[in-house]
């Protein structure tokens, strides 16, 4: 594995989202919502640079299977009420765009105040969707990545760093 982002480096990016965000909300209350699981480093790592008064909750969504994505399912039972919040919106890596997007319309449906979203990576000429996330740590190529949060069939999660998962680390598919 080819390491793209070694921990120094994903510690600046995390320290510059929240410098972002802290100083686009000063003092205002925020409630986080991370999308799990691949935002879970993320999010721990960052809340804990955010200064304002902080809710967290989460809701989970899974796509992929592999490197391919399957369909999106959405579980928001353990979603906090954002009604008249001010929301922001974390994930791992904003790839198709497509996962986020159909996160934020369910949420806009509940009423927040505002809703905002803040991603680790963006997936360079990936999107399918007509907007980016307004915070954003790292542009990346487009490669699968691991570590960090992020993973390849649930794997990988741990990794310290971000690296790219190569052909040779892939399980042989050929039949
Ligand atoms: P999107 O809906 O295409 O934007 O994909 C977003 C979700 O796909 C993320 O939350 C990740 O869980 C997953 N994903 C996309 N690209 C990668 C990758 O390179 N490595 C691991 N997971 C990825
Ligand atoms: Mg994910």
């Amino acid at each position: 594995m080819k390491i793209l982002l070694n921990q120094d480096e994903l510690d600046a990016g995390v320290e510059r989202l929240a410098r972002e965000i802290n100083e686009t909300y000063g003092n205002r209350p925020l409630t986080i919502v991370g999308v799990l699981t691949g935002s879970f480093i993320l999010m721990a790592d960052l809340i804990r640079k955010l200064e304002m008064p902080l809710r967290v909750g989460v809701v989970q969504t899974s796509s992929y299977e592999g490197t391919e994505r399957g369909a999106l399912s959405i579980n928001s039972e353990m979603m906090l009420d954002i009604a008249g919040r001010d929301v922001i919106l974390i994930d791992d890596i904003f790839d198709t765009g497509n996962t986020l997007q159909e996160v934020t319309q369910l949420m806009k449906n509940l009423g927040p105040n505002s809703l905002k979203s803040a991603v680790l990576l963006l997936k360079t000429g990936r999107q399918e969707v007509d907007w980016v996330p307004e915070f954003v740590a790292f542009d990346i190529p487009d490669e699968f990545v691991v570590g960090y949060g992020l993973d390849f069939n649930d794997e990988y999660r741990n990794l310290p760093y971000l690296a790219c998962l190569e052909p040779a680390d892939l399980p042989n598919t050929d039949s």
